[in-house]
């Protein structure tokens, strides 16, 4: 068949051929190609269960089973001729399949049509991509519990309104970040399970008079149940969303990330070091190394972002069932899959490699009044109610703006000025140390606190269910 004749597959009502540009136009397997095996393995599964039920012989099953199974064989060698005139993946395997085995081919497409079909490849890639992610994520979790136990005791500055707050331990800040992951694990985790419905035996949209088992198809394709209602079953793409929306926060979280590590690797900061491997240089500027992967990981967010309204789009005026509106959730899928699968690789191999530069995080510490809370906890302490303890140390303070020097660099007396009550044991409370150690609650920064989440979070991921 040339590409420009009429569809044989479906043309047999139709007295001209599709305008070649029109066939072009509505074509999807430049894209959908790469759901082969996702196709392969449901019709696999179909004929499996058509034979069961009797509605196809033993023999025509063997036939299409070893035939799918050559195909897929030439797809993988890069023989396999896609054809654009026969529009999809799922025409296209057919049409093959046909070529080489004649009529049996013609009858896998019995109680079945390309909307029930095209639905289930789709769950079915989804499914597989989620477990390729899941991967990824964990890998980079693992990074970020054994990163933040070797940085437990790391003093930096914690921020809010990026000015230095309080002193935090770089290993808190790292179990934030798992925290942010952690979610999103179990927010995939849950979307794989409406994810992991079958369409099958849907056909165009109201079931079909075969007597399908459904179940055994089900069963046959790792799906926890078949679709319980056919017209649903063909039209929704709410899983597609789901995932993108879980992706688009997923990737919202990296790109957070990615802006500390871009921040954090200036030399206004100079808290950690990249590896030379994750950077780029300038091509004028000879000193320059570029934090570009955590840039570009920030910058695709974007594109993931995108992709979640171009879906929530595309589904919010389709009446039921199927429309060919559908054929567009795919480019946005799979760009998401791919965005994100790369960005979690990139951080999954950079994390563990991060070096803190402990020295640095400490001075940095040291300037901004960080142990400010800490001086008016002691005067609390001591009796003083805490706004008066408030009013206090901000008179400290604006004498160490006007003096240049820390809280902890000021004399007993210097300090007394302001409150009678402080005495010398105040320079424990003042010191780095004693203020994140001071902060021995659950969820707190103190060193041992962090030791225990990071054991926690290790062991949660150890045991966290798998899909
Ligand atoms: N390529 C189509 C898609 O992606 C397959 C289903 C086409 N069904 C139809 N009735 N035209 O959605």
């Amino acid at each position: 068949m040339s590409d420009t004749q009429t569809n044989k597959t479906w043309g047999g009502r139709f007295t001209e051929s599709t305008d070649a540009f029109v066939a072009a136009f509505t074509a999807s397997v430049d894209f959908d190609r790469r759901m082969y095996r996702q196709d392969i393995a449901g019709s696999i599964a179909h004929a499996r269960m058509l034979a069961r039920v009797g509605v196809l012989s033993e023999a025509d099953c063997t036939a299409i089973v070893s035939g799918l199974e050559t195909i897929r064989a030439e797809i993988e060698s890069g023989t396999f001729e896609w054809s654009v005139a026969l529009e999809d993946v799922h025409m296209n395997i057919e049409a093959r399949l046909t070529a080489r085995i004649g009529d049996a081919g013609k009858r896998l497409h019995t109680g079945r049509s390309r909307n029930d079909q095209v639905a289930t490849d789709v769950r079915l890639y989804l499914r597989d991509a989620i477990d390729a992610i899941f991967i990824e994520l964990r890998r980079l979790l693992a990074g970020l519990a054994t990163q933040a136990e070797t940085e437990a005791a790391t003093i930096m500055p914690g921020f809010t309104h990026l000015q230095v707050a309080q002193p935090v331990t770089f290993g808190h800040h790292l179990l934030a970040w798992f925290e942010m992951l952690k979610r999103d694990y179990e927010r995939l985790l849950d979307c794989r399970k409406r994810v992991n419905i079958m369409p099958l035996g849907a056909a165009a949209l109201a079931g079909t008079s075969y007597p399908l088992d459904r179940v055994y198809s089900a069963q046959l394709l790792g799906f926890s149940a078949p679709a319980a209602n056919s017209l649903d079953a063909v039209s929704d793409r709410d899983f597609a969303l789901e995932f993108t929306a879980a992706a688009a926060i997923l990737m919202t979280h990296l790109s957070r990330m990615s802006e500390e590590l871009v921040l954090w690797s200036s030399a206004q900061f100079d808290f950690i070091d990249l590896p030379d491997r994750f950077c780029t240089g300038s091509s004028i500027m000879p000193q320059k190394k570029n934090p570009d992967v955590p840039e570009l990981v920030r910058g695709k967010t974007g594109r993931v972002n995108g992709h979640l309204i171009a879906l929530l789009t595309l589904m919010k005026s389709q009446p039921l069932a199927y429309n060919k509106d559908n054929q567009e959730d795919k480019e946005p899928l799979f760009d998401t899959v791919d965005t994100v699968l790369g960005c979690l690789r990139a951080f999954a191999d950079m994390v563990p490699a991060l070096r803190a530069k402990r020295g640095n995080m400490l001075e940095s510490a040291r300037r901004g009044f960080a142990t400010a809370t800490d001086l008016a906890d002691y005067l609390v302490r001591k009796g003083v109610p805490f706004r008066d303890a408030h009013e206090i140390v901000g008179k400290a303070v604006r004498l160490g703006v006007e003096s240049g020097r820390d809280l902890a660099e000021m004399t007993l007396a210097d300090l007394q000025q302001f409150s009678p009550l402080i005495e010398q044991d105040v320079f424990a409370v003042l010191s780095l140390q004693g203020s994140v150690a001071a902060r021995d609650v659950l969820g707190g920064t103190a060193p041992n606190r962090v030791r225990e989440a990071a054991a926690a979070a290790r062991n949660w991921l150890a045991a966290a269910e798998l899909p």
